[in-house]
């Protein structure tokens, strides 16, 4: 609705304290009504021309007070209490669906976390590894790279390296880039702990921003974790084949302000890459709605086989995208360098989340990233991708001839981990518990999913054991699925796969 309010820019009472007064007495006198959703700060800002921010306080004051409701990615409405003159309802009589939701999601993503983190018997074989295996790096490596770094001026590495991050860092990330056919600037990418860093920070801003947050499932848990953690109301679009269905991601995001989350190369959990056509029609809904992509390419540079498609991330509108990468998966995690690409008004919206949360990553790390980019890093991906194609040859061949009938897996063409679905009603959870006595692990379908969904499929990490390793493994998991099988897939009462049956 629109809310005909008039401030006085030099009254008495703070701007935001008249925002919220006209609402409160619109409330009382019956002119907002209960249910009535109220414009979105960012609007309201805009018709009254404050600061997004004084709207967000008085928004923020009202709902402190019972008279109105913030449901995320839906809107602020007016609640049942605004039916007695503003006086709010006793806070037990209160439900916000919204928060019982997000700890209904979190509490099961941390049962789950729970679950993946007990004790494995030594010797257990890692099928659920998503990281590189440190056997892939050479060990004298890193203290190499640590050398270089400091050999010239390690003065340079003593101060703060900024927000944004040390320039040698950023200049060679541009070449990087530039190699993948993404022309950008150095002033055009902010360096994080980790993309995992990057998604939080464009999390909060997108709350900010009054965005929706949509992802595309199943994917990374980080990234739904991230998203709540700032207080989203996180909705998600399945992979349709080819990406994440279109149609639903209109029906969604076709008439609000939205950020949706895509891994378009190599995807976690499925490894499956989004073709051309898929990233076209993408990038068309995006140019014609107003939602802004967050494209993750943290796999993109492990293909082993195929042709590439385009980067989604330069398919995109300007100012309505923003690429997030790290080394984590090229090189390794612990050194926490990872990266985010935008074009610069969004930069500079940007930055101030990272200035306050940490003041800018660590000097040295940054410095050692920048030598290898600098050199031996195309070698080194040369060689590594060879490393896990081996284990992904091993990986397909020992599904193929020891899986039973019903089974099925995706063939990715780069990453370090596969998906397979299993007849409906087998649990993965199940298989999991199971493997574990039998020293085998995976990750359960419904780790990969903010509500819980795929129990019967799950991630099969291939970048940690060797190929001997991987056969065994492989043959226990199918033992255990003919054993889940000849039990009964549907052997709950409703037909219905339940957690752990
Ligand atoms: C798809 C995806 N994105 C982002 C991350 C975060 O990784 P990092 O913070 O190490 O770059 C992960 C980690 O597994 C991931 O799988």
């Amino acid at each position: 609705m629109a809310l005909k309010l008039k401030l006085k820019p030099d009254g008495a009472a703070p701007l935001y304290r008249q925002i919220e007064q006209a609402v409160r007495a619109a409330i009382g006198s019956g002119n907002l009504k209960p249910g009535e959703r109220l414009p979105s700060a960012v609007d309201l800002a805009k018709d009254l021309g404050v600061n997004k921010l004084t709207a967000v306080k008085a928004f923020q004051l009202l709902e402190k007070s019972g008279l109105v409701r913030s449901e995320v990615g839906r809107g602020t409405f007016v609640t049942a209490g605004g039916e007695t003159n503003g006086a709010a309802a006793p806070a037990e009589a209160r439900v916000d669906v919204a928060k019982s939701v997000r700890r209904l999601r979190e509490g099961f993503a941390r049962g789950l976390r729970e679950l993946m983190s007990m004790e494995r018997p030594p010797g257990t074989i890692n099928l659920s590894g998503g990281a590189p295996s440190p056997a892939s790096v050479p060990d004298d490596l890193l203290p190499k790279l640590a050398r270089e770094a400091l050999a010239h001026n390690p003065r340079r590495l003593h101060d703060y390296a900024g927000p944004a991050g040390l320039d040698e860092l950023r200049t060679q990330l541009a070449a990087t880039l530039a190699r993948r056919g993404i022309e950008v600037s150095p002033d055009e990418i902010l360096i994080t702990n980790g993309s995992q860093q990057a998604i939080s920070l464009v999390a909060a801003w997108a709350r900010e921003d009054g965005r929706a947050a949509i992802s595309e499932t199943p994917t990374h848990p980080g990234l739904a974790g991230a998203l709540m953690l700032f207080g989203h109301a996180v909705q998600t679009i399945p992979w349709d084949g080819n990406g994440p269905s279109i149609q639903q991601l209109r029906a969604l995001a076709g008439r609000e302000r939205s950020l949706f989350y895509v891994c378009p190369d190599f995807q976690n959990p499925t490894g499956l890459t989004m073709p051309t056509e898929a990233r076209t029609a993408l990038a068309d809904f995006a140019r014609r709605s107003d939602t802004c992509v967050l494209v993750d390419e943290i796999f993109r540079e492990m293909r082993f086989e195929g042709t590439e498609p385009r980067s989604l991330y330069t398919m995109l509108p300007a100012g309505r995208r923003i690429l997030v990468g790290s080394i984590s998966k090229s090189f390794m995690p612990g050194l926490r360098v990872g990266y985010l690409v935008a074009d610069r008004p969004l930069i500079a919206e940007l930055l101030p989340y990272k200035r306050y949360m940490d003041l800018g990553c660590p000097s040295l790390v940054q410095a050692i990233a920048a030598e290898f980019l600098k050199n031996g890093y195309a070698k080194h991906l040369e060689k590594i991708r060879a490393y896990y194609r081996v284990r992904r040859d091993a990986a397909l061949e020992a599904l193929e001839s020891a899986m039973p009938e019903g089974v099925r897996w995706t063939r990715p063409q780069g990453g370090f981990q596969l998906w397979v679905t299993m007849p409906a009603g087998v649990s993965s959870i199940q298989l999991f518990l199971q493997g574990i006595e039998r020293g085998v692990a995976i990750v359960p379908g419904p780790v990969h999913d903010v509500d819980g969904r795929y129990l019967s499929c799950f991630r099969l990490g291939y970048a940690h054991p060797t190929p001997d390793e991987i056969r065994t493994g492989v043959g226990r998991l199918a033992s255990i699925v003919e054993s889940l099988l000849s039990r009964g897939a549907n052997g709950s009462p409703a037909g219905e796969p339940g957690i752990l049956i």
